[in-house]
């Protein structure tokens, strides 16, 4: 399959882009499109083949569903069963915008395959105007995990889309680079009080702001993972990444270290090191192109300095130790 890849301007309405994917979308196909967070992969939602291409073009694991983009409060409430005042709270509050909220899906609304045959879903209304015009025209939920190869950094910009999925997609709508650059907040909606599965750009403490105490997910350590996919191991880069207290000295020494041994090594923080082998910036916005990166370079090993005081609290925690599988340099 060819992948054509086609500029979308944010603010202006190529009539002829939306109308290709949205009758790409409607003939079961897939396409990828921005949002503010990271690039979706997005297919009818209520149309199971085409849901299943998703799966296939990623290489993702069948038992982590996906979640449903609308453009609306009313077209996700048009989905689900009776939400609690808490949900629509959020709804208004946050939408659209960077979160997902498990809500109990109406039966027989959506493919079997998007929710991983359970009773809930989760939804979200995006804040970006390419993702929200296509969703508009298209008037069907679009089922979208990101849009890069199962494993990998999700995408921050049309190229790293194209570089994961070139011939196994046939269309990438490029609206430039995304703007938040980690994935929405999961919020869990159906237990009380409400859980965060996945932390995001969305705070604990703004959502506590709105609808009182909430719990985060201790992860998966229970027996059927309350968010499937957090028990997968993402955004991994090919070399090794260990993270390491952000101390200018220990980092040097660890360079020092690591080269002496006859390897390359790629510093991510937000610190230049000049005796390292490559220097990656390091913030929410460009984690991902930065792991991407690593990738490209040659580099045998790569150290990411981080705060010790944030461990396994903020969004960015988050994802670099899974990045690193939780190792510590030592
Ligand atoms: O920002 C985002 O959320 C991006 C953009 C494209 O919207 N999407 C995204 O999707 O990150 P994905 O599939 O990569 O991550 C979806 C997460 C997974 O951890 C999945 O397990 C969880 O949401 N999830 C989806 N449906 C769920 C459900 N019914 N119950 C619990 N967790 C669910
Ligand atoms: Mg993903």
């Amino acid at each position: 399959m060819k992948t054509k890849m086609i500029f979308v301007d944010k603010n202006v309405d190529e009539e002829n882009s939306y109308a290709q994917a949205v009758e790409i979308l409607k003939s079961g196909e897939v396409v990828a499109f921005p949002t503010e967070t990271v690039y979706g992969l997005g297919a009818d939602a209520t149309n199971f083949k085409a849901v299943n291409k998703i799966f296939e073009a990623k290489g993702r694991p069948a038992d982590n569903p996906l979640i449903v983009h609308v453009d609306s409060k009313d077209a996700a409430l048009s989905y689900v069963q009776k939400v609690s005042s808490k949900a629509l709270q959020c709804m208004d509050a946050f939408w659209p915008g960077a979160l997902t909220l498990i809500l109990q899906a109406k039966p027989d609304t959506f493919a079997s395959n998007v929710t991983a045959n359970l009773q809930t879903v989760g939804i979200r209304v995006p804040n970006h105007p390419v993702a929200l015009t296509l969703l508009k025209k298209l008037q069907l939920p679009l089922a979208a995990p990101s849009a890069n190869t199962s494993g990998k950094p999700s995408p921050t910009l049309a190229e790293h889309v194209d570089h994961d999925l070139n011939g196994k997609i046939p269309l990438i709508l490029d609206g430039g680079a995304t703007e938040i650059g980690i994935e929405s907040t999961v919020l869990d909606m159906t237990s009380e009080p409400p859980v965060i599965l996945r932390p995001g750009n969305v705070s604990k403490e703004q959502i506590e702001h709105v609808i009182g105490t909430v719990r985060t997910s201790s992860g998966n350590k229970g027996n059927i993972p309350k968010s499937p996919g957090m028990k997968y191991m993402h955004y991994a880069p090919t070399a090794p990444l260990y993270l390491i207290e952000n101390e200018k000295a220990l980092i040097e020494k660890a360079i020092q270290y690591v080269q002496q041994k006859g390897k390359r090594v790629a510093v991510i923080s937000e610190t230049q090191y000049p005796f390292a082998d490559f220097n990656f910036p390091l913030s929410m916005e460009n984690l991902y192109a930065s792991l991407r990166k690593c990738d490209l370079s040659d580099a045998d090993l790569i150290l990411a300095s981080v705060e010790c005081d944030e461990k396994g609290n903020d969004a960015l925690m988050n994802r670099l130790e899974k990045a690193a599988d939780h190792k510590w340099f030592s």
